[in-house]
C-alpha cells in the first residue's frame, strides 16, 4: 500500500533558504514501513518531502519528520556521532549509518529500509543487540585471562604500544550490523558469525593476556559458520562505516585456521 507524500519544512530552512542563503533542495524520503507488533500491518513505502538544510544528515532529516510530521515513525539513534552503531539502516540499497550520512551526498530521492537479517522491531528499527549478544556468547567474545586469580593490587602490566594500537584498531567495531546485513553467507547460513564475529576473534587472538590457543579458536570458527563459510566477496570490508580492516583479518584468520586444521 502506498501512502500519499507529505510535506515538511525543516526549522533551519524556514523562509525558503538555508543558512548559507541558498534555497535547499527538495528531498523525497521514501521509508519502508512495517510494524510486526501491530495486527494487520503490511510492509509498504511511505514518502515524506522536506527541504534540505545545510549539513543535514539522515539523522536530522528523520528527526524533522518525526518531530513535525509523523511521530509514529520508528528508528534508532543514541550517539549521533558514529560511535554507538544503532542508526544503521539500508540507505539507497547499501547498509550505512544514518547519522554519518549527509543528504547532500545523495540524490533528491532517498530510500530507507531496515537492515535485513536482524529481527525487525518496527520501520527502520531492528534488534541488532539480540543477534550480537548470541554471537558473542557463542564465540566467548571476551577476555579469558591466562591469570585466573590476578592480584588487583599489582601495578598494571604494560603492553607494547604497537600491539596495543593494533588491538585498539579492531576494538573500534561499533556492532552496527552493516557487515552482516551486506553478507551473502549470513543470508544462507543462519549461524554464520559474520565479519563482526571474525573481527572479534581476531581482536582477542591478538591479546597477550588471553589464554586461548589456535586450537581453541579452531573449535569456535574453524567451520562453515566461521571463517570457512566466508565467500570473500568483501561487501563487509567495503561497507564497514568504521573502515575496519576486515579483508586482512578474514584472510589472516582463515590462513591460521587452515594451518591449525592441517596440523
Ligand atoms: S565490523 Fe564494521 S560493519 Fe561490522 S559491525 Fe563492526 S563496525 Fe559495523
Ligand atoms: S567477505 Fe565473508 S564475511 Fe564479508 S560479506 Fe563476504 S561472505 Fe560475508
Ligand atoms: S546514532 Fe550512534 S552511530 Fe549513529
Amino acid at each position: 500500500m502506498n501512502e500519499a507524500p507529505v510535506k515538511i519544512v525543516p526549522r533551519s530552512s524556514e523562509g525558503g533558504a538555508t543558512a548559507g542563503g541558498q534555497p535547499g533542495r527538495k528531498l523525497q524520503i521514501q521509508v519502508l514501513r512495517h510494524n510486526p507488533q501491530r495486527q494487520g500491518s503490511v510492509p509498504h513505502w511511505q514518502s515524506y518531502q522536506l527541504e534540505e538544510a545545510d549539513g543535514m544528515t539522515l539523522f536530522i532529516a528523520l528527526n524533522e519528520i518525526h518531530e513535525k510530521l509523523d511521530p509514529s515513525l520508528q528508528f534508532d539513534f543514541v550517539c549521533r556521532a558514529g560511535i554507538c552503531g544503532s542508526c544503521a539502516m539500508v540507505i539507497d540499497g547499501r547498509p550505512g549509518l544514518a547519522c554519518k550520512t549527509l543528504t547532500k551526498n545523495l540524490g533528491t530521492t532517498i530510500t530507507l529500509a531496515p537492515l535485513p537479517f536482524f529481527e525487525l522491531i518496527g520501520d527502520l528499527s531492528v534488534n541488532t543487540g539480540k543477534w550480537m549478544r548470541q554471537m558473542s556468547e557463542r564465540l566467548h567474545g571476551w577476555l579469558e585471562m591466562k591469570d585466573k586469580n590476578p592480584d588487583i593490587g599489582r601495578i598494571e602490566q604494560t603492553m607494547d604500544p604497537a600491539l596495543a594500537e593494533h588491538i585498539y584498531e579492531l576494538d573500534r567495531c561499533v556492532e552496527c550490523g552493516c557487515c552482516v546485513a551486506a553478507c551473502g553467507t549470513a543470508r544462507m547460513r543462519e549461524d554464520f558469525v559474520g565479519a563482526v564475529g571474525i573481527n572479534r576473534v581476531a581482536r582477542f587472538r591478538l591479546d597477550p593476556r588471553d589464554a586461548r590457543s589456535d586450537a581453541d579458536w579452531y573449535d569456535l570458527i574453524g567451520n562453515d559458520d566461521g571463517v570457512f563459510g566466508c565467500m570473500s566477496l568483501l561487501a563487509c570490508h567495503d561497507l564497514c562505516p568504521k573502515d575496519l580492516p576486515l579483508q586482512t583479518q578474514i584472510a589472516y584468520l582463515r590462513r591460521a585456521m587452515v594451518r591449525q586444521g592441517l596440523g
